[in-house]
Order: structure tokens, then C-alpha cells, then sequence
């Protein structure tokens, strides 16, 4: 696709059916290049952010235990790809996908079809309570498209799969939401990643009210000297540098637990820097706190922090008053012999 070809009104369309939902949105897909438009920008951007969400889930240890895949929600199917092509299309059987529109099931189906010509593709029927056991669950983008009471039905949905991934934007608004998920989740699952515990989320105490989940992914380097790309940025004033995400990874119970996360702090959002020292909002199971690291303190865990890698896991060694004073960056996966 050109971009001298490319349709800007609908993709502006689509933007703004996404930015204006507040639940209950009815189905939006229009035409197979609808589709297409959301697949080439919208969809690959949101691809990027799986990517980063499943390479910081499998640094803390989240493997996929099923070898069927649900994606709730498909649109042109970008979740299920992105997982398929982490996880490798010869550990799965059976993809289901599922939307409210059919125009999007069936392009998700021809999408994935297309790239694994030998994976079992299917367009699911509307799921019920208890269908998605022995599934990994896959949602993407679908909260702010959803009422309260979907949004319970959609975890109690949930409720019996083997394990759930799901992908938001980053934004305060969608990441709160996902956290009430979260919380939903929390009696059947095991959080895997981004939380290091099971403890219900200090997110919801009041000290914390302003902060939220969220974190930032690398875009490719397409996404800077692709023309269609910085036209894309410009016309959907959308800073392409910039790959806000939040996301959700749960085991079920039943299943044996994840590499245990004792004593590793997260980093949630970005670390802040300053002349000397660098500010870092960590969330572990003493709950969250906002600490200051001053470069002299410890310069090599200072300078990790500053290059701001994509997983951003830490064992902080020493605090006194709110200043971190020694740490290292945690490999949980390494550090487990059996993992
Ligand atoms: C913003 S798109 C995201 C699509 C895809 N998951 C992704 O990440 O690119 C939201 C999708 O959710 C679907 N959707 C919204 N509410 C739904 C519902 N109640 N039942 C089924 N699908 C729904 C829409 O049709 C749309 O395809």
C-alpha cells in the first residue's frame, strides 16, 4: 500500500470510534478495508505492544501452558498473531477467534490463515460460561468498547481458562479498568506478570489514586523511516516514539505456579530523571513506593535503570527513608534452575 493511496478519512474515522467509546460501541467494521486500514497502522501499532508485553511477561517466567488460543475481541486478529509468533505456531493446535462483527472474524481467520497455512482457524461461536476451559485467553483493546456488566460477564467468561493475556492501551482510563479485571480474576488465577505477587493491587489505595499501570514498549525501527508511518503519526497526531501499554498476565490455580517473584520489585511507568539521581514508582509486595536513587549511591544499578530496559524487574538490596541505596536488575527465569 502507497501512502498516496492510503484512505486517512476512515483510518480518522476509526480513531475516533476508538478514542469517543465509553461502552456498548455496536460494531464499527464497515467494509474488509476497514479492516485492512486498522490491520496496516492501528493493528501493527497495538502488535508492537503485544510484543513488548509478552517478551516482559516471558522474562518474569509466563510460559504458554495450553496449546489452543481464544482471542475475544479479534478485530483483524493482531493478538492472536502476536502470540502465535512469540509463542510458535507448532505449540498450538487451535486458534478461536471471536468478535461481535463477522466481517472481522473472518478477516482475522484470512489474516491468520494466510501467515500459518497449517494452523486449525476458527471462527467460534458466541462463548458461554465454562466453554474457554484448557484456553489461553487472549484480549485486546476492548474495555472502553464495553459496559460495566460486560465487562463482569467478560471475566466471569473468563473465569475457567487455563490462562488469560490481555493487552490495553496504557491510558489511565484503560488501565484502572484492567486492574478491576484483575481484581475479578484474582480468586481463579495466579497474576504471573506484570505483578510480582497475588496480593490484591495497592492501586487502589487512596495515596495511589494518580498512578497507573502502564508501560512503554521499543517501536520498531519502521515506525521512523517508513513515509506512510511518519503520515500516519502526523494526520492521527499520534507520537509514534511513544508505545504506552498495560497488560495482564494470569495462570489458573489449577495450574503448577509460575517462578516465584519474592523480593523482585517491578518499575511501573517510567523512571524519572534528574541532575544526580533518578526517581523509580516500584510496586512489590510491600505495596508501592515511590523511591529516589541517587547516582552516587549505586552508579551501575543507576545507569541500568537510566537505559530504561523493556523489563523492568529489580531487587532492591538496601532502602533507608524512601532512597534505594543497592539493587541489580532480577532475571527470574535465570535465577530459577527448574524454570
Ligand atoms: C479496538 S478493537 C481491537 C481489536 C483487536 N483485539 C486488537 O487489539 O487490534 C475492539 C474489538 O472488539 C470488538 N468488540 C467490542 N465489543 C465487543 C463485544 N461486546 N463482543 C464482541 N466483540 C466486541 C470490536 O468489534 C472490535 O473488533
Amino acid at each position: 500500500m502507497s501512502s498516496e493511496t492510503i484512505d486517512w478519512e476512515t483510518l480518522r474515522r476509526l480513531r475516533a470510534e476508538f478514542l469517543d467509546a465509553s461502552g456498548a460501541t455496536g460494531v464499527y467494521w464497515n467494509s474488509q478495508s476497514d479492516l485492512e486500514l486498522y490491520h496496516r497502522f492501528f493493528g501493527a501499532r497495538i502488535g508492537w505492544k503485544w510484543d513488548a508485553a509478552l517478551a516482559q511477561a516471558a522474562h518474569a517466567g509466563w510460559r504458554c501452558r495450553s496449546r489452543k488460543l481464544f482471542d475475544w475481541g479479534c478485530g483483524s486478529g493482531i493478538a492472536a498473531l502476536s502470540a502465535i509468533r512469540a509463542i510458535g505456531a507448532d505449540a498450538i493446535d487451535e486458534v478461536a477467534l471471536w468478535d461481535h462483527s463477522t466481517l472481522a472474524t473472518r478477516f482475522a481467520r484470512e489474516t491468520l490463515q494466510r501467515e500459518y497455512p497449517d494452523l486449525n482457524v476458527t471462527i467460534a461461536e458466541r462463548p458461554d460460561s465454562g466453554s474457554l476451559q484448557g484456553y489461553l485467553c487472549l484480549a485486546s483493546h476492548v474495555l472502553n468498547e464495553m459496559t460495566a456488566a460486560d465487562r463482569d460477564g467478560l471475566s466471569e467468561l473468563f473465569s475457567t481458562a487455563s490462562q488469560v493475556f490481555w493487552v490495553e492501551p496504557g491510558s489511565y482510563d484503560s488501565s484502572r479498568a484492567l486492574l478491576d479485571q484483575r481484581e475479578a480474576l484474582l480468586e481463579a488465577f495466579n497474576p504471573v506478570a506484570p505483578c510480582v505477587c497475588d496480593l490484591p493491587c495497592p492501586m487502589h489505595q487512596e495515596e495511589n489514586a494518580r498512578h497507573w499501570c502502564h508501560f512503554f514498549g521499543r517501536p520498531p525501527v519502521v515506525a521512523f523511516t517508513d513515509r506512510a508511518w511518519a503520515q500516519f503519526g502526523k494526520m492521527m497526531e499520534i507520537d509514534l516514539r511513544s508505545l504506552p501499554y498495560s497488560f495482564l498476565a494470569l495462570d489458573s490455580r489449577a495450574l503448577p505456579p509460575a517462578p516465584a517473584l519474592e523480593g523482585v520489585s517491578r518499575v511501573l511507568g517510567r523512571p524519572r530523571q534528574y541532575k544526580g539521581y533518578t526517581r523509580v514508582y516500584s510496586c512489590d509486595s510491600n505495596g508501592h513506593n515511590d523511591y529516589e536513587l541517587q547516582k552516587r549511591d549505586d552508579k551501575a544499578l543507576w545507569k541500568a535503570i537510566k537505559k530504561e530496559r523493556c523489563e523492568p524487574l529489580y531487587k532492591w538490596t538496601r532502602i533507608e527513608e524512601g532512597r534505594i541505596l543497592s539493587g541489580e536488575p532480577a532475571n527470574p527465569v535465570e535465577e530459577t534452575p527448574s524454570a
